[in-house]
């Protein structure tokens, strides 16, 4: 874990606040690329995943933004009351959300919050001569974080923004990809139902699914999956040959925490990636919004945190 200190605030919105952190001993902190996050272990002990908002410059600071959401599970309000000085920990930065290819054409698409990851990839988009486009969407520019950074930004021309209140209307996706001359790579971060419309979109449109690059910040789960039966199964570990039975109310990780075998995981809802396993045998009933759908009919991985089996036992390459 780095002891990392709070070194400075910055109110972006009413809601959102920029923190800027860096090492408690002053050192050098791991160099990371666009579309990294972090996992901070907050003073109560919770540990929430925030991506990295530019890129490194001097080596020496993390730098988040935090939108404060009463409904959420309690992290983005404790960090709302963090002071310059305060202390927290971070994992290692981790990226599932990679630039496939820094100087290839690329569309990225923002909405809210979801602008946080694109930033550092608009700077190394900009710094290698691509030729890309973000389009943010917001309620307005005083609701945008990030609107007068990216409005000095160097790559400023490159910024269009969509405002619903001020402009009277959302972007008009469809036309938006419709426009474009290939079928680049589509990076989209924000709310889930826009991460969707927007694949969905691009799907319809023709767009191959490698070329589909997407961040959810946490799960929103279809009533069909909440009312999917959890019927027990098992697992078996392919590297000892012991086998587990994961009870109706439990999850692969909980089964296998309970019998000294531990898997990382971060979320536990299926959005993060962190619990990511490689199947070896059997078919897993998908419960994530980490995979893509290709992954996802693949059946090689799973997210054992949240997701289950279709087959009476998974064989898990563990
Ligand atoms: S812990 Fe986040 S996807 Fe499993």
């Amino acid at each position: 874990m780095l002891d990392l200190i709070v070194n400075r605030i910055t109110k972006e919105t009413d809601n959102v606040v920029r923190l800027e952190l860096v090492k408690a001993d002053g050192g050098a902190l791991p160099i990371y690329q666009a579309g990294a996050h972090i996992e901070l272990q907050l003073p109560s002990g919770k540990l929430r995943q925030y991506s990295l908002c530019r890129l490194p410059t001097s080596g020496k600071e993390f730098e988040i933004a935090v939108l404060r959401e009463p409904s959420s599970r309690g992290g983005s309000d404790e960090l709302h009351r963090l002071k310059v000085g305060d202390t927290l920990q971070s994992k290692l930065p981790q990226n599932h959300f990679l630039l496939s290819n820094p100087q290839a054409s690329a569309l990225l698409m923002a909405a809210g919050i979801g602008i946080t990851p694109l930033i550092p990839m608009a700077q190394m988009l900009a710094k290698s001569g691509a030729d890309f486009k973000l389009h943010y969407s917001a309620k307005s520019s005083k609701q945008a974080a990030f609107y007068d950074t990216l409005k000095a930004a160097p790559f400023a021309d490159k910024v269009a923004f969509h405002f619903t209140q001020e402009q009277g209307q959302r972007a008009d996706i469809r036309a938006l990809l419709a426009a474009l001359p290939d079928k680049r790579d589509i990076y989209v971060c924000g709310p889930n139902d826009y991460i969707h419309e927007v694949l969905d979109t691009a799907r319809e449109l023709g767009w191959p699914e490698a070329r589909l690059h997407r961040e959810f910040f946490k799960v929103q789960r279809s009533p069909e999956i909440d009312s999917a039966p959890r019927e027990a199964f098992q697992v078996k570990l392919a590297s000892t040959g012991e086998v587990f039975d994961v009870e109706k109310g439990l999850s692969i990780t909980q089964t296998l925490e309970l019998n000294g075998i531990e898997i990382p995981i971060s979320c536990e809802e299926g959005w993060c990636g962190t619990c990511m396993t490689r199947v070896l045998e059997g078919i897993p009933d998908h419960r994530d919004t980490f995979l893509s759908d290709d992954e996802r009919r693949a059946n090689n991985l799973i997210m054992p945190c949240c997701s289950r089996s279709r087959s009476d036992c998974l064989v898990l390459d563990i």
